[in-house]
């Protein structure tokens, strides 16, 4: 029903050439007239929001698997463990006699029945819903991993239990005639027999006696590419043909307080070993003893952790992680967003000096901004955050016309329309997005890196709204927005084209770019235009330099609109926006079509 709708609506300002706004874009392909895009234009931005990481594109089910999502005291807060069984026939507590000694909470069950005659038939023991229900879907396979030690013999049934009850994996583990007295790793993996969205994981025992679980881990064993991330979730990013990662986040990084900062070696080497990242990232524990000597220490440290030899002291605990190459990792960001504050500059440069120092092929980005006058400090990048309506993110496509030619380029690192005229992901945002981002292409001598921000968001954990991809335990889908910036990837490399525009509108905004495309080896000529209008508008373009090498053939038109500003895609409705596309009949040198009012028309023409 929606998709005749649309269909009718698009064609109807295909076919009907009326409309009292126009535009020419005058392209210029001679050979030498273009400038070359950045290799590095387009990247995603990575941050530990809205469950991006932890109950998203990490593919680890359990949440709180050290049981210490509360802090290191005990009692520790469980949640979201729910225990099997009543009063009657187990209690639970948590003490702090884990074998891991950055995280020494364990839970600790006293099962006081004995035997199935007077624990009921499952057993008992504790229960994990993950993040708002586990994926366990039929056939697939999953590695279920924990810490366990007991007053005597273990005999345990590890299970996945559907939200109706119905079991749909189980495996048993026991230690046939011994006292598992010490801390022993045990592992199962589970094949589902049966599919549930919002499952979770039972461990459970009818064995009378003390038993002390840690560390319980739940993956699937098909995960992207082996690395331990969800698949659908990392399609999806790798589907936007990022260029660079920014991670690991923005205000994250810091955190509110200094004591909730990111602290990256409590993040890497055995993941039994580190004493917080999971569960609830904004709120895990660290101690207060973080002062400035530790903060460049530790960026230095991380340095050497991503780049350092895997003989040096760092480089070496990432090559015990499997990675002995260093990583391509090339420029660092001092700060996030403090410019306005006293102590920043001060501060950053004395990080900049040290980490010149140490390491001087990495590039720094100071968070000042640049755009309007030089900085007053040293910095390779300086970086650019704007999250506004989107009338002004439209108006913002000619924001970088008149910065500094010289100096350090800009890394635009978070963007997008917002609050109302956003929702959690319109139209009408990804419209404005795309003039915006026509804009920076334009401006791609002084505007070297974009990325879109937030990447993430798990639905039922809304902090920050919109977002490019939005998902739960198993499912998700691109925003409007997210499909702009799918559009733009094939700008990263490409040859912007000398191109100049006449129109009788200020709503039209529009780019050419030469790009090769790698599966196929041809060229392509991309024509970009935002309507940013409530009427239709007659587009012309006209190429000169190289007329007789359009092809009339194989060309295609894309378009990303609807029928109303206000809409957005839904896990019912995920693909209500997302490009169409079309063959371009006939294609020329010399064309005039209809642009829809509040679209992206991208025309990709053979040459
Ligand atoms: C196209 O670009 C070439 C090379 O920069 C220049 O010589 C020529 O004048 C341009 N043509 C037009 C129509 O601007
Ligand atoms: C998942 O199951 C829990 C109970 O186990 C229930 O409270 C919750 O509403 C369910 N979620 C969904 C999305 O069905
Ligand atoms: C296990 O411990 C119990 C006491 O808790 C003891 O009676 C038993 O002999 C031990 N078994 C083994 C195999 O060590
Ligand atoms: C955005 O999503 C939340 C739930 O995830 C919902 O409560 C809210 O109404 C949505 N906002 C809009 C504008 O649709
Ligand atoms: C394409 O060109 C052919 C031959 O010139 C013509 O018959 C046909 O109508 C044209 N198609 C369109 C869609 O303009």
């Amino acid at each position: 029903m929606t998709m005749k709708i649309f269909l009718i609506f698009l064609s109807c300002f295909t076919l009907c050439c009326f409309a009292k706004q126009r535009s020419t874009l005058h392209i210029n392909v001679t050979e030498g007239a273009g400038r070359k895009i950045p290799d590095t234009f387009f990247g995603a931005f990575f941050e530990e929001i809205n469950h991006a990481g932890a109950g998203g594109l990490w593919a680890e089910l359990v949440r709180n698997r050290g049981f210490e999502e509360g802090g290191s005291s005990v009692p520790s807060n469980i949640f979201p463990w729910a225990m099997v069984g009543d009063d009657s026939t187990i209690q639970i507590s948590t003490d702090r006699s884990s074998c891991f000694d950055r995280n020494k909470v364990a839970l600790r069950m006293d099962v006081l029945c004995d035997g199935p005659k007077s624990c009921p038939p499952d057993g008992v023991g504790i229960s994990n819903p993950g993040f708002w229900g586990m994926n366990i879907e039929k056939t697939h396979k999953y590695k279920v991993v924990f810490f366990a030690k007991a007053s005597g013999v273990v005999d345990l049934r590890v299970s996945f239990v559907g939200s109706d009850n119905t079991e749909l994996a189980s495996n048993s583990i026991t230690s046939v005639g011994h006292n598992v007295t010490e801390w022993t790793r045990m592992e199962t993996v589970l094949e589902a027999k049966a599919t549930n969205h919002n499952a979770s994981l039972q461990i459970t025992t009818s064995k009378k006696g003390v038993l002390w679980l840690d560390q319980v881990s739940a993956m699937p064993l098909d995960t992207f590419k082996g690395h331990g991330f969800r698949k659908d979730l990392a399609q999806r990013v790798a589907a936007l043909k990022p260029k660079f990662f920014r991670f690991p986040g923005g205000c994250y990084v810091e955190g509110g307080y200094m004591r909730n900062a990111f602290r990256w070696k409590d993040s890497v080497g055995a993941w039994e070993e580190r004493p917080g990242h999971f569960g609830d990232v904004w709120s895990y524990w660290t101690d207060d003893g973080f002062g400035y000597f530790e903060g460049l220490q530790e960026a230095l440290d991380g340095l050497e952790f991503a780049k350092g030899s895997a003989k040096s002291k760092w480089g070496s605990l990432r090559a015990s992680m499997g990675h002995p190459d260093p990583f391509d990792l090339r420029i660092v960001a001092i700060g996030n967003e403090e410019c306005a504050m006293s102590k920043y500059r001060r501060n950053y440069l004395k990080f900049y000096d040290a980490i010149k120092q140490a390491y001087p092929d990495i590039e720094i980005i100071s968070n000042c901004d640049a755009s309007q006058k030089p900085l007053d400090h040293p910095a390779d990048f300086y970086d650019f955050h704007i999250y506004t309506n989107a009338n002004d993110m439209f108006s913002k496509h000619t924001k970088f016309d008149d910065a500094p030619r010289y100096g350090p380029k800009a890394f635009v690192s978070e963007y997008a329309v917002w609050q109302s005229d956003a929702g959690n992901g319109t139209l009408l945002a990804a419209v404005a997005e795309a003039a915006f981002l026509i804009g920076l292409e334009k401006n791609s001598d002084v505007v070297h890196m974009v990325s879109y921000a937030p990447l993430f968001v798990n639905k039922n954990d809304r902090r920050w709204t919109p977002d490019a991809i939005v998902f739960d335990s198993h499912q998700s889908y691109g925003t409007p927005s997210y499909w702009i910036q799918h559009l733009f990837s094939t700008s990263s490399g490409a040859t912007l084209l000398d191109s100049t525009l006449e129109s009788t509108s200020d709503y039209i905004v529009a780019s050419a770019i030469e790009y090769r495309n790698p599966s196929e080896k041809k060229m392509y000529l991309r024509i970009k235009v935002v309507n940013f209008d409530s009427d239709p508008h007659r587009f012309r373009f006209s190429i000169s330099g190289v007329d007789s090498k359009v092809k009339a053939y194989g060309a295609t038109r894309t378009v990303i609109t609807g029928p109303n500003v206000k809409e957005e895609n839904s896990f019912s409705e995920p693909n209500r926006i997302v490009p169409q596309h079309s063959s371009l009949k006939n294609a020329s040198s010399d064309m005039t079509l209809m642009l829809p009012p509040y679209s992206l028309t991208s025309l990709d023409l053979f040459i």
